[in-house]
């Protein structure tokens, strides 16, 4: 007999249908003459009620039906009055896989997130993981059903590189050569001719660069990959490695790029409203639980109403500018409140002054632009006053900083300039240099952190939650 998911199975309701169900349990409830058992095969939030009668399986089967085996169970679906409108009447049960339930990790009980991610190789197993692996899927998907809708290729930039996009240094090293003993050069530094790329080497810390070049022929395109930042920031919004998505688009200017990450963002969180509803609403429940103990002013808005308001609300434009002296003027400034004191134009802003701007003074995501040009990265193109970068970042509550992007310096006189200033050895970076030598155009892109998103999306408050295996300082566990 062929197995029907869970999903199809509560969707149908078939009443009356023999049908075979395999999956893992979560529950089993003993009574005198049956057992309830909650069966789950993760292709949906809900259970699945088996109920099997003891006089017919007997203690011989039913003792080794204990959360975290694996059921393969045959059975007649009848109308329920339980959680769901159909259980199972079970009339076979095999045990494909058991599970020692005095050695199996995950009790049924609510386990703390901290506890989870120690065994995230099984936390797929709970509700809310399950639910986030979900929507990071409908995430995943609904990213290329945008990008393709408008015409974007996507396009697939190299993992191992020898370029610093970002130029921030934050590079893992990809070698081949015997760290305990190294070719040496006559100087004594490591020769790294010798290495297996014949250069240094490192992991991409973003794709845009090779991206540009794609988008100085086809147009648009877009990227999504991994991307590794050995940046030393133990915090709850990064991660060592992530996931990026990076658009860039020819003739293209802030405005339209400003444009476009707003459309972006809207559409997938209204996806997201529209396809996931069963989770959301579960992972909604699931914050206002934690939250449950919180003041009332310190609690999160409702997960879905929060997205609906993202996703219904124009985003505030401002300039960086105008977001110092904000900041400078608001009450956590006066009174001393900010970690990092916001000393005027040239400040880099910390993600406590981008939550201020956007929970505490505008209540609305926020797009700020033009950036003091010292503190970004040194392919933005240069504004008129010379001081300024055509940079965006897209602020959102809770998060701070999900989308980092700009219009890029297309003029290659100005770019040269100012790749020798910062230190950009030109040389390595000829291929990129081309594009502003051979047909070059006013362009413009962004990266969006997936995993922000997801933070976002899913109301989860730590990055590592959202991400299965989370990489971050000292931690590389799976
Ligand atoms: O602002 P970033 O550094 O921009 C770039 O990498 C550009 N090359 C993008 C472009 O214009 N094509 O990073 C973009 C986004 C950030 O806004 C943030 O959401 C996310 O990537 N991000 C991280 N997410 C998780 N962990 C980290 N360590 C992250 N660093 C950046
Ligand atoms: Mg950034």
């Amino acid at each position: 007999m062929k197995r029907q998911e869970i999903k199809e199975i509560l969707q149908s309701e078939a009443i009356g249908d023999t049908v075979k169900v395999n999956g893992w349990v979560r529950t089993k409830r003993e009574s005198k003459n049956v057992n309830f058992i909650n069966l789950n095969d993760g292709t949906v939030l809900d259970n699945l009620q088996i109920v099997a009668d003891v006089n017919i399986f007997g203690n011989e089967i039913l003792r080794k039906v204990n959360t975290g085996a694996a059921l393969s169970v045959v059975g007649e679906l009848v109308e329920s009055q339980g959680q769901q409108n159909v259980e199972l009447i079970a009339k076979e049960i095999e045990v494909i896989g058991e599970a020692d339930p005095d050695k199996y990790p995950l009790q049924p009980k609510r386990h703390s997130l901290e506890f989870l991610r120690e065994i995230a190789h099984l936390r797929y197993r709970t509700n809310t993981f399950s639910a986030i692996a979900r929507v990071r899927h409908s995430m995943i998907f609904a990213v290329h059903k945008f990008f393709t809708e408008k015409g974007f290729f996507n396009i697939h930039t190299p993992i191992i590189t020898s370029s610093d996009a970002e130029g921030a240094g934050e590079m893992f090293q990809v070698s081949t050569l015997d760290m305990e003993n190294p070719p040496r050069k006559e100087d004594g530094s490591i020769d790294y001719s010798e290495d297996f790329f014949g250069k240094k080497t490192n992991l991409t810390v973003s794709g845009q660069l090779e991206g540009e070049l794609a988008a100085l022929a086809l147009s648009k395109i877009y990227t999504f990959g991994p991307t590794f930042r050995a940046e030393n920031s133990n915090t709850s919004r990064h991660l060592a490695e992530f996931w990026m998505i990076e658009p860039e688009m020819a003739f293209c200017d802030l405005n339209d790029n400003m444009d476009l990450a707003e459309e972006f963002l809207k559409y997938l969180i209204n996806y997201a409203l529209e396809n996931c509803q069963t989770d959301l609403k579960f992972l909604s429940q699931r914050q206002q639980q934690e939250e449950k103990n919180k003041p009332q002013d310190q609690r999160s808005m409702e997960l879905i109403e929060k997205l609906k308001f993202v996703a219904d609300n124009d985003f505030v434009r401002l300039t960086y500018t105008e977001a110092i002296s904000i900041l400078q003027n608001s009450k956590p400034a006066q009174k001393g409140k900010f970690k990092y004191p916001v000393e005027g134009f040239g400040t880099d802003l910390q993600s406590e002054h981008e939550r201020y701007l956007v929970e505490k003074h505008f209540k609305k995501p926020v797009i700020l632009i033009d950036y003091p040009a010292n503190i970004k990265a040194f392919y933005m193109k240069v504004n008129e006053d010379d001081k300024t970068v055509a940079a965006m970042d897209v602020l959102f509550p809770q998060i701070g900083e999900i989308i980092g992007g700009s219009q890029r310096e297309e003029r290659y006189d100005v770019l040269v300039e100012k790749m020798e200033a910062m230190d950009i050895p030109l040389e390595e970076m000829n291929w990129y240099l081309d594009t502003r030598r051979y047909g070059s155009v006013p362009h413009s892109g962004f990266g969006l952190g997936f995993e922000r998103l997801i933070t976002f999306v899913t109301g989860m408050t730590n990055i590592r939650d959202v991400i299965p295996f989370p990489r971050s300082p000292k931690n590389c566990e799976f």
